[in-house]
């Protein structure tokens, strides 16, 4: 039974109430549901409404559907109730009889809806953190492994200058780090209780909404029902950390697929990670990383649909809000399953020592380096410029590196060119001058690498 009977004489259309109902999503607020009720029966004692003992009852029928609900979530899909705020009335109702009926005194769906999600949202924060650490640290670890593999940097995906693949690591590690400090800062944010807020106006009951909020373990109560009940900014920004988060892991799902070509060959992956063609015997294909750059699109477009669903609504609540949750929970689970995939990928990759090296070795990405040595001996930067592209001309048509150019050769485009060139066009001295802080200097990755260490520790 609905719990709105009273005021209708015709059953709702079955249409309508398929379209209506929320529970085949918000089932998945059952324990905060639960855990918010014990708390509001709590608060439905100090004035007055219940007796102690009543409340004990109460709690302890509660305490039950608890224990059921974490058990096998599922079962609650078996009923027709509206959403998981009639369900846990109607069972609580089953349970006790008629004292389960003055459990919703003084309390409205529209504050217990947004504390529910609020709840969950909070539990849900800690979760993605560990995932996001879980790929930081790995990212860490290969890292560590990894400092002496050197590779091409990039940009325009046209070689730029050499870098280690240890470096390449560190710089997804920093963009994982951001996207923690936004859920911590978003959980500061989020951390203020709607409970007693009522429908709209505040709760008709004189309570202590503060020492109701610190039972639910927020930090403090809202300050305003109308917009307390309303309000969905949390909903907004977690889908803005997810969009953001997927942007990142899309970049890095990218970066691997280019890596992992034909073409390039610096890494590959396991077989864990990849499948086959149907119709091609010799493919392995890079479809847990295709499928991480792809998901983006779906956690993205739901940040586009909650704005879109939250823009323009008159206070306070309106049942546009429902439409919250599948957003939430889709982007959610997505962004999770992505890093957990991300983390599975990079568990099991191999470098290709030689093949990245051969490759930061073409392209001529040391070609800064003899500009930086002309500057050394005097020329101005932009002259110095000039110059090695003029070299980098005359190598191209010869074929050759720039370091495999004779001394008379590299002479006829500047005299001041001496022998002493030829260490400072080697890889290694490339990174090695990189050494202000965050540059890709062996000894300025590894004291990046202790400073990751500490931020996770
Ligand atoms: N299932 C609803 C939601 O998620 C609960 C609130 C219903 N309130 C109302 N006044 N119809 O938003």
């Amino acid at each position: 039974m609905a719990l709105w009977g009273g005021r209708f004489s015709q059953e709702a259309d079955q249409r309508f109430k398929h379209f209506n109902d929320s529970l085949r999503f918000d089932y998945r607020l059952a324990e905060q549901d639960i855990i918010g009720s014990i708390a509001w029966s709590k608060a439905l004692v100090t004035v007055n409404v219940i007796s102690y003992d009543e409340q004990k009852k109460i709690e302890k029928a509660l305490n039950e559907l608890l224990l059921l609900v974490k058990q096998d979530p599922n079962q609650i899909l078996q009923s027709d109730a509206e959403d998981i705020h009639s369900w846990v009335e109607q069972k609580l109702i089953e349970k006790i009889g008629d004292l389960g009926k003055k459990l919703h005194t003084g309390r409205s769906r529209n504050d217990q809806s947004t504390t529910d999600l609020k709840l969950w949202c909070k539990d849900q924060i800690p979760h993605l953190i560990n995932a996001i650490n879980h790929l930081r640290q790995l990212l860490i670890t290969t890292a560590e492994q990894h400092q002496k593999a050197i590779m091409p940097g990039y940009t325009h995906l046209q070689r730029a200058q050499p870098i280690t693949f240890a470096h390449w690591c560190l710089a997804y590690f920093e963009m994982l780090s951001r996207d923690v400090s936004r859920l911590e800062d978003t959980l500061q944010r989020l951390d203020v209780s709607p409970l007693g807020s009522g429908a709209l106006a505040g709760t008709a009951y004189p309570m202590d909404r503060e020492q109701l909020a610190h039972w639910l373990g927020f930090a403090q109560a809202t300050n305003n029902s109308l917009d307390s009940v309303s309000d969905r900014d949390h909903i907004l920004e977690l889908l803005n950390n997810a969009s953001i988060g997927m942007v990142h892991l899309s970049r890095f799902a990218e970066d691997l697929i280019i890596f992992n070509s034909g073409e390039a060959n610096f890494v590959e992956l396991s077989d864990r990670v990849t499948s086959g063609s149907s119709l091609m015997p010799q493919k392995k294909n890079p479809d847990a990383l295709e499928l991480i750059r792809g998901k983006v699109g779906r956690v993205a477009g739901a940040l586009t649909g909650a704005l879109m669903t939250f823009k323009g609504l008159p206070l306070a609540y309106n049942k546009d809000l429902q439409e919250d949750k599948e957003h939430l929970f889709d982007a959610l689970d997505t962004w999770q399953e992505c890093l957990d995939m991300a983390t599975l990928v990079l568990e099991d990759i191999k470098i290709n020592y030689t093949n990245c090296q051969e490759a930061a070795k073409q392209g001529y990405s040391n070609a800064t380096e003899l500009a930086d040595y002309l500057v050394a001996k005097g020329i101005p930067f932009r002259e110095a410029h000039h110059i090695v592209g003029e070299a980098v001309v005359d190598a191209i048509a010869k074929q050759k590196a720039l370091e495999e150019l004779s001394l008379e050769e590299l002479q006829k485009f500047s005299p001041v060119i001496d022998n002493d060139v030829y260490p400072i066009l080697s890889l290694e001295s490339c990174l090695a001058k990189r050494c202000a802080k965050g540059g890709v200097s062996p000894l300025q990755v590894k004291s990046a690498i202790e400073v990751a260490k500490q931020q996770l520790s």
